[in-house]
C-alpha cells in the first residue's frame, strides 16, 4: 500500500481520525519534548516540571517554564501539515483531530473538529474558582492570579493526573468508529494518547502513520510515510 492508494480512497463517505503530536509543529518551530535539547529549560526535563508535585511544590517555577514555553509558541504559525488537515474537511466525511500538542496550531489553522488532549497552553484554571480562561498574554505576571484572587494554574494536562473525561470518551469513540487513522509527529509512548492508534487498528481503521522515525504506535501502522509532516501530510490531499 501508497499513499497514493490512500489518497484515492478517499471520498465524502471517509470518516477520517487524526492522532497528532509534537512533530507536526516541529516544521513550525515548535520545539518535540523527546530527542532534542532545545525542549529542556535550565537542564531540566519536561518531566519534572509537568507535575502536580513540581507545582504545589514551586508555583513559581512551573509558571516561569510555562511562560517561557508561551514566548516560543507565539510567533510560531500552522505549517503545511496543519492546512493539510483543513483542506481534508473538504475532501473526506468526517475529520476529527485529537492532538496532544498543547500549542493551540490547529485550531490558528482552522480545523474545526479538534479534541485537544493534553489541553492548551493558551488556558488558565483557577484553582480556587475552577473558572477556565483564554489567556494569551506574553510575558505573563507571575505568579498570574485569578480575578477572585485565587492562583492560576496553566490548563494542560500534568503527568498522573487524568484526561477530562469527556474528551477521552469521545476521543476512544472517534478511533473506534473511523475508516482512516492518521499518526502524525508523535513518539507514541506517552498514554492513553498512543493507544487510540490501537483501539483504531483493532477496530479495523486503516492506520498511517507519519513520522521522521519509527516510534510506539509503528507495528499498529499500514503504512509508514517517512519524512517531515509539513512535506507528506499535504501529500494525502494531492501529489
Ligand atoms: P515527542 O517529543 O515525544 O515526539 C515527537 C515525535 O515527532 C517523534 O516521534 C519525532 O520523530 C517526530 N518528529 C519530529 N519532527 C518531525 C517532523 N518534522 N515531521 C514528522 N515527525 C516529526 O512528542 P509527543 O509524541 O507529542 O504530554 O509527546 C507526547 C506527550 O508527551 C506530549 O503531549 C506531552 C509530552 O510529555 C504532556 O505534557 C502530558
Amino acid at each position: 500500500m501508497e499513499l497514493k492508494n490512500i489518497r484515492e480512497s478517499i471520498t465524502y463517505k471517509t470518516r477520517v481520525t487524526v492522532l497528532s503530536g509534537a512533530g507536526i509543529s516541529a516544521p513550525s518551530g515548535v520545539p518535540t519534548f523527546r530527542g532534542g535539547a532545545d525542549s529542556l529549560w535550565e537542564n531540566m526535563r519536561p518531566e519534572e516540571l509537568a507535575t502536580p508535585q513540581a507545582f504545589s511544590a514551586d508555583p513559581e517555577k512551573v509558571w516561569r517554564w510555562y511562560d517561557w514555553r508561551r514566548g516560543l509558541l507565539e510567533p510560531c504559525k500552522p505549517n503545511a501539515a496543519h492546512y493539510a488537515l483543513v483542506e481534508l474537511e473538504n475532501i473526506a466525511g468526517n475529520v476529527t483531530i485529537i492532538t496532544q500538542n498543547v500549542d493551540g496550531l490547529h485550531q490558528l489553522a482552522g480545523s474545526t473538529n479538534l479534541m485537544e488532549f493534553h489541553g492548551s497552553i493558551w488556558v488558565t484554571r483557577c484553582l480556587k474558582c475552577n473558572e477556565e480562561k483564554i489567556n494569551r498574554t506574553v510575558p505573563l505576571p507571575i505568579i498570574p492570579e485569578c480575578e477572585c484572587g485565587g492562583m492560576l494554574r496553566p490548563g494542560v494536562v500534568w503527568f498522573g493526573e487524568g484526561i477530562n473525561p469527556g474528551i477521552m470518551q469521545a476521543s476512544i469513540e472517534a478511533s473506534s468508529n473511523c475508516d482512516l487513522f492518521l499518526v502524525i509527529g508523535t513518539s507514541g509512548l506517552v498514554h492513553p494518547a498512543a493507544g487510540m492508534a490501537h483501539i483504531a487498528k483493532d477496530s479495523g481503521a486503516t492506520v498511517v502513520e507519519f513520522n521522521l522515525e519509527p516510534g510506539g504506535v509503528s507495528s499498529h501502522t499500514d503504512l509508514f510515510v517517512t519524512g517531515s509532516a509539513d512535506l507528506t501530510v499535504p501529500q494525502l490531499i494531492s501529489e
